[in-house]
């Protein structure tokens, strides 16, 4: 594996890269494989198992952390995202990251910036219809991460289903030489998703919160044994409305592989989504269903 010199002339060193320029001449230097983890930071154990499988299948790893604006609406969490830029750049320099891209909105989008990407249909629907706009910021600034950084591989979280879904069709409708990978969700202990938004949870809405598992559980048990999509949906629901302060902002079961609307019972795999409030916190989660065989 090639090693990079750190301008202080160590081997091995993490470097951290401000500007666009920077980071391109880091990846110049690289050899191998190269895999990006694109992140907004505020480091989880659900990111760095991203990182892990980076490490794992590629020889060099560039991570970015960047709370990209064009992807919050104007009533969203965007000043209240937790920051901690420097305990980031401690466990990504443990888990032996060679470049971390960590950039400025100014350096990120030129005051005129006005080319956008967007997977069309694909970013209407579900948390689409909650979020408008949201994957086209998303998409957007992924493209610009992929090509800035130019990774043979980038690594996502099956935990933003859609998302993941969205920068696959985008990677493959515009022909980004990529390949893609999606990394199982990574929990906590009683089942709720790691997510950078669950400090935000107070002590209540905390020990509610797993029910998003739960509930995720239950339809995907209905699933399996055969049951319909009204049915799994209606156990979903059940399983919520016993936790307190959640407010259900939509349940959705779509096809696996395309996100297209699924009636009756299904014969292909399917995947359960959530999208929960407690209070001003937005949780979602998600989990893919396989029918009983006939
Ligand atoms: P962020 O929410 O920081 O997530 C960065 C990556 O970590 C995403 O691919 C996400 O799916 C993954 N991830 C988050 N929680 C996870 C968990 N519990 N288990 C496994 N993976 C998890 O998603 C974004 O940032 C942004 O939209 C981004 C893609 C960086 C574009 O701005």
């Amino acid at each position: 594996m090639a090693k990079l010199i750190a301008r202080d002339g160590k081997e091995g060193a993490m470097q951290v890269c401000e500007t666009k320029e920077e980071l391109r001449k880091q990846r110049a230097a690289m050899t191998g494989r190269v895999g990006l983890v694109p992140t907004m930071g505020y480091l989880h154990d659900g990111h760095l198992s991203l990182v892990r499988a980076a490490r794992e299948q590629c020889d060099h790893v560039i991570a970015t952390i960047f709370v990209n604006p064009t992807q919050f609406g104007p009533t969203e969490d965007l000043d209240s995202y937790p920051r901690d830029a420097d305990r980031d750049l401690a466990l990504l320099r443990a888990e032996g990251v060679d470049a971390v891209f960590l950039p400025t909105p100014a350096q990120m989008y030129a005051r005129d910036a006005e080319t956008i990407v967007e997977a069309t249909d694909l970013s209407r629907v579900l948390m689409g219809r909650l979020r408008p706009g949201h994957f086209r910021g998303v998409a957007t600034v992924v493209t610009k991460l992929l090509n800035i950084a130019q990774p043979d591989a980038a690594f996502f979280g099956q935990k933003d289903y859609q998302q993941l879904c969205v920068i696959r069709r985008v990677v493959r409708d515009l022909d980004i030489p990529v390949a893609i990978h999606g990394i199982p969700t990574v929990r906590e202990a009683d089942g709720l998703a790691m997510s950078s938004r669950n400090v935000r949870l107070d002590t209540g809405q905390r020990a509610a919160a797993p029910a998003l598992f739960a509930a995720l559980q239950a339809g995907q048990a209905a699933i399996a044994e055969g049951r319909t999509i009204a049915t799994a949906r209606a156990r979903m629901r059940t399983v919520l409305s016993q936790a307190d302060g959640a407010d259900i902002r939509s349940i959705d079961i779509r096809d696996a592989e395309d996100l297209s609307s699924v009636t009756g019972r299904p014969t292909r795999p399917v995947v359960l989504l959530l999208a929960v409030r407690f209070g001003d916190v937005l949780l979602i989660d998600n989990i893919v269903a396989s029918p009983k065989e006939p």
